[in-house]
């Protein structure tokens, strides 16, 4: 479920094989577009579009029936929707009036979209796309097309709505339930897993007992208003992580996974904070770290 920047991170920096889903049509079509022959056909849309609030309007109340225009209607409305937001309420960014600042297409270059989308669109030997399901099916569909010992070298990554706002961020959203079932089947994924999500009091207390639990703080632009500049935790839960700290490679808590401000993830490192961080950051969290 989710998980964009990770995926085309693993796409180039290994020769793995990928496998994308997600139960938005939106999203899971916009994937499927692009690591197919159609992605082609994306970029051409894309690069003859300049956003305005008649199309933004007009895709907000579109039903596409097929997958290249749901894949459109999913990336316009993602560059020109306040912090990126395709369902729900969220507005065009700069407002309905459009008297901000910043405008629908500040965030929209169509020339750099398109070729993004070209480049990408080269890795589609190496996708493999599940379709618009739920979790649950998608773990049965690899369980069941990974046998053997190449199930061990499998490698899970899942991001899945946050805990708060997520009715507002996105179309499908976990209940309380949903993410009590992803914690319980964490720990009997075949390989390795990495699971990502917002640093939130409710997400820590279904994890902090989990051995593979770390969390994270990342700056960075959520929203495009230059007031709005965000600084916000994330937590990470890995078997990966589990296995560091029960080997010493990892020390309790109080480390710092430090993100480079214009990086990649794989150029993050991790260093403990130091005595006169400590009260700080401690602070910055509620007292807790
Ligand atoms: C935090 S977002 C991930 C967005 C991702 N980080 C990205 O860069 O596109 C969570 C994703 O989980 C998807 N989702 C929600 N319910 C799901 C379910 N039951 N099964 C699979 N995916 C689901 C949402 O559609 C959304 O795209």
């Amino acid at each position: 479920m989710g998980g964009g920047a990770v995926t085309i991170s693993f796409l180039e920096n290994t020769s793995s094989m990928v496998a994308i889903a997600d139960a938005d049509p939106l999203v899971s079509a916009f994937w499927s577009v692009v690591f197919s022959e159609a992605a082609v056909d994306l970029a051409d849309l894309i690069e003859e579009t300049e956003p305005d609030l008649d199309l933004w309007l007009a895709l907000k109340n579109q039903k596409p029936n097929n997958l290249l225009a749901l894949a459109y209607k999913c990336l316009v409305l993602n560059r020109t929707s306040f912090s990126g937001i395709m369902n729900g309420q969220a507005g065009p960014i700069g407002g309905i009036k459009q008297q901000s600042e910043h405008t629908i297409s500040c965030r929209f270059n169509a020339t750099a979209l398109s070729k993004r989308i070209t480049e990408l669109s080269e890795y589609r030997d190496r996708v493999l796309h599940l379709g618009c399901q739920d979790w649950r099916k998608t773990v049965s569909a690899i369980r069941r097309k990974v046998r053997g010992r190449a199930r061990s070298r499998l490698a899970w990554y899942l991001d899945p709505p946050f805990f708060e706002k997520a009715d507002r961020l996105y179309a499908r959203f976990f209940n309380t339930e949903d993410h009590e079932k992803l914690r319980r089947e964490l720990d009997r994924l075949p390989g390795r897993y990495v699971l990502s999500y917002d640093d939130v009091p409710a997400a820590r207390a279904m994890y902090r007992d989990h051995p593979g639990f770390l969390r994270i703080n990342l700056s960075y632009n959520a929203r495009v208003d230059r007031h709005e500049r965000l600084v916000a935790g994330e937590m990470l839960v890995s078997d990966i992580i589990a296995r560091l700290r029960k080997k010493g490679a990892l020390a309790p808590m109080g480390q710092l996974v430090v993100m480079p401000e214009k990086g990649r993830a794989s150029q993050l490192t991790i260093r403990t904070l130091s005595a006169e961080e400590l009260p700080v950051a401690q602070a910055a969290h509620g007292g807790t770290l």
